[in-house]
């Protein structure tokens, strides 16, 4: 079994598409996957986005109860957005169900919410979820302008804390033409010795093929994102 928390450099950057596109990859590979959103916040009538979208990109049978287990209704940090509906997350259960449910798969791929500091409470980060689930960190950085201090202060805390790392995968936010996301690549690279395991060109159609995979049973979206995780994040199709 291996657990790798796939994190990044903020919210709405590409987590979900990046874990979703890996999931496809490897489970069209043959891999068992097991998915995870352990926590969802913004999440309009109970719905849960995220969690239904890596279920199908994983061909996985767990119910969203299961694979989401904490979901509020404002679009805040975990720890907030409990308080207000009077609700605790309980870090050690979660950690202790998602340590077991990783033993049943040969990869077990775990979205954060937000970024590495988000906290689930008040003492609790993503970044102490990470060391307590013995997980592989994967860094998204959504490549746009900022991104640059973005993923060298999230490497800082990695390092800082001891987390193992697998590398970071450069989301393109923008079309190719934009100046900040064409010279990201190039710069990150030449400012860390974080390893860059991908680059997800921009994708006019990520939106759409996010929902698809959620609508029906999601077998062309499913194998759309296989072929680009084929593409372009072919070092992290094979579990850590
Ligand atoms: N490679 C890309 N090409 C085009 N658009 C992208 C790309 N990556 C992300 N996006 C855009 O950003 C949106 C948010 O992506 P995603 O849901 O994967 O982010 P997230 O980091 O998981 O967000 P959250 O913090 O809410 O979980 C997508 O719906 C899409 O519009
Ligand atoms: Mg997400």
């Amino acid at each position: 079994m291996s657990i790798l928390l796939v994190s990044g450099t903020d919210t709405g950057i590409g987590k979900t598409l990046v874990a979703a596109t890996l999931a496809a990859g490897l489970t069209e590979r043959g891999y068992r996957v097991g998915v995870a959103k352990p926590i969802e916040t913004g999440c309009a009538g109970d719905e849960a986005t995220d969690a239904a979208s890596l279920r199908a990109a994983a061909r996985s049978t767990e119910s969203l109860s299961v694979i989401s287990p904490y979901r509020f209704p404002d679009p805040l940090a975990p720890s907030i957005a409990a308080a207000r509906v009077g609700a605790t997350i309980d870090v050690d259960g979660l950690v202790a169900d998602l340590r077991h449910r990783a033993t049943g798969y040969d990869v077990m791929l775990v979205e954060g919410a937000g970024g590495l500091l988000v906290p689930v409470t008040t003492e609790v980060s993503f970044a102490d979820v990470a060391l307590a689930l013995d997980a592989t960190v994967l860094i998204v950085v959504g490549s746009r302008l900022g991104a640059i201090n973005h993923a060298l202060l999230t490497f800082e805390v990695l390092a800082a804390r001891g987390i193992r790392t697998r590398g970071y995968v450069l989301s393109q936010l923008t079309p190719a033409g934009d100046l900040a996301t064409d010279t990201n690549p190039a710069l990150l690279a030449s400012l860390t010795t974080v390893p860059c395991v991908g680059i997800l060109p921009w994708r006019e159609d990520a939106t759409t093929l996010l929902a698809a995979l959620r609508a029906d049973d999601g077998t062309e979206a499913r194998a759309h994102l296989a072929t680009l995780a084929e593409e372009h994040l072919p070092a992290l199709l094979a579990p850590a």
